[in-house]
């Protein structure tokens, strides 16, 4: 786990990649205009902006985050969004939310819920604050190809225990993010759904898009040396590093793509 500014900034730098995606996944969920939700696990609140919109100026978003530092930067986020008036953040677990029974219309949970909680008790909990006919919404990254034209490479390394991520090595299978509409319905929630929302970038790459991508190329195969062979390291470093002369994102025609899923139900009337 990076420290908690290299995590703040990773959060900020990969933001221009999912925002256009996850604005799209919110829309799905199709809020209603005025209602109050909860966004747990906020981070420093970067879809807090999306959901507001999705609801319209009579709703409010409740942020939940275990991470004081990353709830100051929330404030701060929302604050220059002029959105103070409409949104609230408060410190705490998702695995025992301070807030009662059915306080909520909807809960929304980005990249928290299963990595690598326990999902089953969080899902109960999201819903236990959400009012009966409410939506429960999860949602995390659930592949990438970034290597055009290096699938075997890529593969490789999307095998490494980093790779993945969030998928956790040796996992019950059961426990796995693509299983979650098990979850939603061991919680007894209704009206399942799943979608993936698919995110892409081509070349000419904006610098914003270049620095996100860099970023997510670390995050994503950190610490992947020796889970590799030489020969893979060696391949590595010279399509993944910046300073190499055969950088991928210098390829005129760069094209990659990855992909985030959303998981809904709706809390028995
Ligand atoms: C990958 S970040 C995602 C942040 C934000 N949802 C987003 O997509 O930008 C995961 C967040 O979950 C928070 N988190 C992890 N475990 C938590 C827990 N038990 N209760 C509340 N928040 C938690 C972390 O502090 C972090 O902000």
């Amino acid at each position: 786990m990076p420290d908690t500014n290299e995590y703040i900034q990773r959060l900020r730098e990969s933001n221009p990649l999912r925002e256009p995606y996850l604005r799209a996944a919110i829309q799905a969920l199709r809020l209603p205009v005025g209602s109050r939700g909860l966004d747990a696990g906020c981070g420093i609140g970067l879809q807090v902006p999306l959901l507001v919109e999705a609801i319209g100026p009579a709703g409010h978003v409740t942020g939940l985050d275990l991470c004081p530092e990353f709830l100051v930067h929330a404030e701060r986020i929302a604050e220059k969004a002029g959105l103070s008036g409409q949104v609230s953040f408060r410190e705490g677990d998702v695995r025992r939310l301070p807030f009662d029974d059915n306080t909520f219309d909807w809960a929304w949970s980005a990249d928290c819920v299963g990595l690598p909680l326990e999902p089953l008790p969080l899902v109960e909990e999201l819903a236990r604050v959400v009012k009966p006919g409410g939506t429960v919404a999860i949602l995390a990254w659930s592949s990438q190809m970034l290597l055009p034209g290096h699938p075997l490479l890529e593969a490789r390394l999307n095998a490494t225990s980093s790779g993945i991520a969030p998928f956790v090595k040796g996992k019950r299978p059961e426990l796995h993010f693509l299983r979650a509409l098990g979850w939603f319905r061991d919680v007894g929630l209704d009206e399942l759904t799943a979608q993936t929302f698919v995110g892409d970038v081509q070349a000419p790459l904006s610098d914003e898009i270049r620095e996100a991508l860099i970023s997510l190329f670390e995050m994503r195969w950190v610490n992947v040396e020796s889970e590799l062979s030489q020969e893979d390291w060696v391949e590595y470093q010279r399509l993944c590093e910046p300073e190499s002369s055969d950088f991928i994102l210098n390829l005129p025609d760069y094209y990659a793509f990855f992909t985030e899923s959303l998981f809904h139900g709706r809390v028995a009337k």
